[in-house]
């Protein structure tokens, strides 16, 4: 409860225009511990030196809600330009996407334009032989977000698409059984938006035994699962679940965020555990910066110590 309480006081704080404005002139300095810069070349920069390491990329062009087509479009044809680099610079595209950020909810020539870039960008990454995840946002896109990723499996395989489900709502049990024909490569998440308690467990001990059920049943159904988290605890219980029900270690991988918990990220690879890091980068990164503020206390002290520093 008393993480929910902070998680809604720093949301709400960074909301305040005001706050934004001076967190974005102060606090890029401050941003790239979770960012990997504001171009592609940082990203893949990123990319590369997580290799060495035997971490695997995630690339996160940030950016969300827009409400032209054009701006949409726009959008786009950057995440386009971002699998070319990737693939010219030898790695395999491997890429996140809001679909709020492409166009989803406007319609353009009868279609969601949402959907209809995210073809774009599905077909490209296969022609690549890559793998797009499409991110969950705030619950009112849920039903939109598994329709579309339900369509864009079907034309162009689970190999190349994949989406998110969140284990602080509570339709989300629900939803994953209703993918398994599928057979999804799905992301695991607790949740990182500010929800109403009708729809999302208010209590953190309820979100981490969902997310246990949530992970456990994906993988009892044969299916890839991506167990996206920190929580040392959860982790470890995945791996005794998997060891214990002959679970491989190919049908599953560990995700973190870039910036966070590396000490952990290379402890799993270096234990022969399949780990990618999410790598985000951009000029519009202030959103993600703030939810990742949001997740943990001791960042917002960070954050102060360095804009007084600043
Ligand atoms: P929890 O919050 O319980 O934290 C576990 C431990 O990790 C704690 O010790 C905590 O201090 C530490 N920790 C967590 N976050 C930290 C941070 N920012 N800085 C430092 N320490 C931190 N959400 C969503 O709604 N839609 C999405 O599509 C995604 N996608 C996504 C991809 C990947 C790869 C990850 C790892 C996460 C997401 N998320 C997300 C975010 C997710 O919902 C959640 O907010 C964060 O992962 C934090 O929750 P944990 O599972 O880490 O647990």
């Amino acid at each position: 409860m008393i993480d929910q309480i902070y998680r809604k006081a720093v949301l709400t704080v960074s909301g305040q225009k005001f706050v934004e404005n001076i967190v974005r002139k102060q606090g890029w300095g401050l941003a790239q511990r979770f960012v990997a810069g504001e171009e592609v070349d940082g990203a893949i920069a990123a990319v590369k030196e997580l290799q060495t390491e035997g971490i695997l990329g995630n690339l996160d062009l940030l950016g969300e809600f827009v409400a032209s087509p054009d701006k949409a479009n726009e959008f786009a044809d950057k995440v386009l330009h971002l699998l070319d680099a990737a693939h010219a610079a030898g790695i395999m595209p491997y890429a996140s996407v809001k679909l709020s950020a492409v166009g989803q909810g406007q319609t353009v020539d009868g279609q969601d334009l949402g959907l209809t870039n995210a073809r774009r960008i599905v077909g490209k990454a296969k022609g690549y032989g890559g793998f797009i995840c499409l991110d969950m946002e705030d619950h009112p896109r849920v039903d939109q977000t598994l329709s579309q990723f339900r369509t864009l499996a079907q034309e162009f395989g689970t190999q190349h698409v994949g989406t998110v489900l969140q284990s602080y709502l509570y339709r989300t049990e629900a939803d994953r059984a209703s993918l398994d024909d599928l057979k999804p490569n799905l992301r695991i998440v607790k949740g990182a938006y500010l929800e109403p308690e009708s729809v999302a467990m208010p209590d953190k001990a309820d979100v981490d035994a969902s997310y246990r059920k949530l992970v456990y049943a994906h993988m009892a159904a044969g299916n890839y699962v991506n167990v996206a988290t920190h929580d040392e605890s959860i982790i470890e219980d995945v791996k005794h679940y998997a060891l214990a029900h002959g679970i491989e270690k190919d049908a599953y991988e560990f995700q973190m965020l870039y910036g966070v918990r590396r000490d952990l990220q290379r402890e799993l690879a270096a234990a022969g555990y399949r780990v990618r890091a999410y790598i985000p980068y951009g000029r519009d990164w202030y959103p993600y910066f703030s939810r990742r503020i949001a997740e943990r206390p001791a960042n917002v002290m960070f954050v102060l110590r360095g804009m007084l520093k600043g």
